[in-house]
């Protein structure tokens, strides 16, 4: 038995605190913004970082198609398959006790037509246990948005940068001119109208993130794009430094540096293996 297991083992024997099992549904949230009370999301897409990051009293976990960079090692969000996705939701379930569990709709899932979109939310919900879902656009998607609402799916909306039209935008800041930033604010005026609970702000001015977030009452989770979001989300991977080498972004703040702790683990663990130094009498059974 791995030291996981037995941890899995203690934590449904004890059991959390009453307090922390109190778990987090669109309607709490949605009393947060009239309060003051920042929204706090952060993306996890297998068990254990979900126990981790449900354990540490975050709002919302987001298995963002992220994965497909960040656990996945692909090029870009636009390979990430519906297939992949429940793969990782339904590990992330099985981790998550309190948080919202959001999931991304991957590229081309809820694009094509209605019945294709009701389809694949129909079972990132139903196989995947997901709670809501979130999709990249703006407008031109709002219909899709209606009918998920409209069948009892909670939708949160994605505006600013969509990584999923990286190929015609690229990767910067959005709505920089005038024009751009009257289109984001439309746009977050169509989700919220389609019945959105939430938007997510990816790159953007603050000051468009601060219009964006008075012109609508539903919450703005910002990442990139200021403090005047109702709520903030990152990629857990750059909050907590798990790529090697990798460029810290000018909006992450990096908490840790995961990448040197495990490389450091691994290099003492070969070497004392190399050494004959571990394992010793102490770590063997007579
Ligand atoms: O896929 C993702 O992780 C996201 C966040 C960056 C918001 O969409």
């Amino acid at each position: 038995m791995s030291l996981l297991a037995f941890g899995d083992a203690r934590r449904h024997n004890g059991g959390m605190s009453e307090t922390k099992l109190k778990r987090v549904t669109v309607a709490s949230l949605l009393q947060k913004k009239p309060q003051g009370r920042k929204i706090t999301v952060l993306t996890a897409y297998d068990y254990p970082t979900a126990r981790i990051i449900d354990d540490a009293g975050i709002d919302i976990i987001l298995v963002g198609d992220s994965v497909g960079q960040v656990e996945l090692g692909y090029k870009s969000t636009i390979s990430v398959t519906l297939e992949e996705m429940l793969h990782h939701v339904k590990a992330v379930r099985r981790g998550t006790q309190r948080a919202l569990l959001l999931s991304d709709m991957p590229f081309l899932t809820y694009q094509i037509d209605e019945t294709t979109a009701l389809r694949n939310a129909g079972r990132l919900i139903q196989e995947g246990e997901a709670d809501a879902l979130k999709l990249e656009g703006g407008e031109a998607i709002a219909p899709i948005v209606r009918r998920l609402v409209e069948i009892g799916i909670p939708v949160v909306g994605h505006i600013g940068l969509q990584p999923q039209h990286a190929k015609l935008t690229g990767l910067s800041v959005q709505g920089r001119s005038d024009e751009a930033a009257r289109q984001i604010v439309k746009d977050a005026k169509a989700i919220e109208e389609a019945g959105a609970f939430a938007i997510v702000l990816e790159l953007v001015p603050r000051l468009l993130a601060d219009e964006v977030t008075q012109s609508v009452s539903i919450p703005t989770i910002g990442i990139g794009s200021g403090p005047s979001c109702d709520g903030q989300v990152l990629v857990t991977a750059d909050l907590i430094g798990l790529q090697l080498g990798g460029h810290a972004f000018r909006h992450v703040k990096r908490y840790a540096d995961v990448a040197s702790i495990i490389k450091g683990a691994v290099t003492a663990y070969r070497e004392e293996v190399e050494s004959a130094a571990f394992p010793t009498v102490e770590n063997s059974f007579d």
